[in-house]
């Protein structure tokens, strides 16, 4: 039977970071109120002329060149991200021609937080269909654009990244489970609900969300979304050596590690110096481990991604 294994990661962070005590100094809030209530000390944001497809092309190399491999050897290219470069063509269309490639499949995938679990879920289905050989799984976002810098309660928390990752066929996996969800039903309590009409926003075209209320949904289903994708994998949750949820906030992530009875060690956090940067989250934070030789070949790694749809999902992976 086909797999479909992690060969290689890569993430871009671009260079402009904006700390707490700057945000201070322009609106009512503070360091304290920030770092107690979320855990995040800075976010890094993408300079006025650098897109998606820009943040998503450095990460692309990176993971290519860990995986050793060119971007024409790619068949697949799967862009999660709710902030595309343009209404259409789509992100991962403007990524293949960024890097030089042309004629695989490339496609965006809308699932806000939790996109890159969901493009990792489905990159792996088309590599175990046999239909493609590897593919460029990459989660990018400038949500610095959606948000409203007048509104302390969402503009703190976010910030703007890629992170990517290389699939490939394999014999052994690599991916050996997911699991997806989606809850429609509450799609209003995190949305950026507008669009363009006619040359005009209709709506709204910033992000607005029911904080408390997120927390809460968050902290339920990311326990049974890693729970279920144990069982699915027959991975013992003891086994996992590295959980890496969504980084939404430290408090969710403590949370997360400890109902599911995983010691903090465990847990990867770079919340604190990335905030929520959304699909990119994941990959941002599984790279770092892995570039810093903390995450190592044969590590288990359960990845969780949760947001706004209301959507959820995890995969357990063996690096
Ligand atoms: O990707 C998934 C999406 N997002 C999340 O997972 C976020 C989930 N939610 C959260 O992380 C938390 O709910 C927040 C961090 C957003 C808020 O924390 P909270 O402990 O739920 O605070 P709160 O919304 O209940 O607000 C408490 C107080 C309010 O003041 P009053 O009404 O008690 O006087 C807010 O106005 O904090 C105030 N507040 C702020 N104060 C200083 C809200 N934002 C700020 C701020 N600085 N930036």
């Amino acid at each position: 039977m086909i797999r479909s294994r992690i060969a290689g990661t890569g993430a871009y962070l671009p260079p402009t970071i904006v700390t707490n005590d700057e945000l201070a100094r322009r609106m009512d809030t503070s360091d304290a109120w920030i770092q107690e209530r979320t855990g995040i000390r800075q976010r890094h944001l993408a300079d006025k002329g650098q897109s998606t497809s820009d943040l998503a092309l450095e990460a692309s190399r990176r993971a290519l060149e860990a995986a050793g491999l060119s971007a024409a050897q790619v068949d697949l290219i799967v862009v999660a991200t709710s902030t595309p470069d343009y209404i259409f063509p789509s992100t991962a269309c403007l990524l293949q021609a960024k890097l030089g490639a042309k004629g695989g499949a490339a496609f965006d995938l809308q699932a806000v937080c939790s996109g890159f679990v969901y493009a990792l879920a489905t990159a792996d289905s088309f590599i175990r269909a046999g239909t493609h050989r590897s593919a460029l799984v990459v989660g990018a976002e400038v949500f610095s654009r959606i948000l409203d810098w007048n509104d302390r309660a969402t503009c703190v928390l976010f910030g703007d990244g890629a992170g990517a990752v290389v699939l490939t066929a394999a014999q052994v996996p690599g991916i050996h489970a997911s699991v997806l969800h989606a809850d429609g039903s509450l799609a209003g309590i995190l949305s950026v609900p507008g669009n363009v009409c006619g040359g005009t926003i209709i709506g709204s075209p910033f992000l607005q969300m029911q904080g408390g209320q997120v927390f809460k949904v968050a902290v339920k289903v990311l326990d049974e979304a890693a729970r279920e994708v144990s069982a699915a994998a027959g991975i013992a949750l003891e086994q996992v050596d590295w959980l890496i949820p969504h980084q939404a906030n430290l408090r969710i992530l403590e949370a997360t590690a400890k109902r599911l009875g995983l010691p903090r060690e465990r847990l990867v956090v770079t919340v604190d110096r990335h905030a929520n940067t959304s699909a990119a989250s994941v990959p941002l934070a599984l790279d770092e481990f892995v570039r810093a030789g903390r995450i190592k070949p044969g590590h288990k790694v359960m990845l969780q991604g949760v947001g706004g749809g209301f959507t959820w999902g995890a995969s357990l992976v063996t690096m």
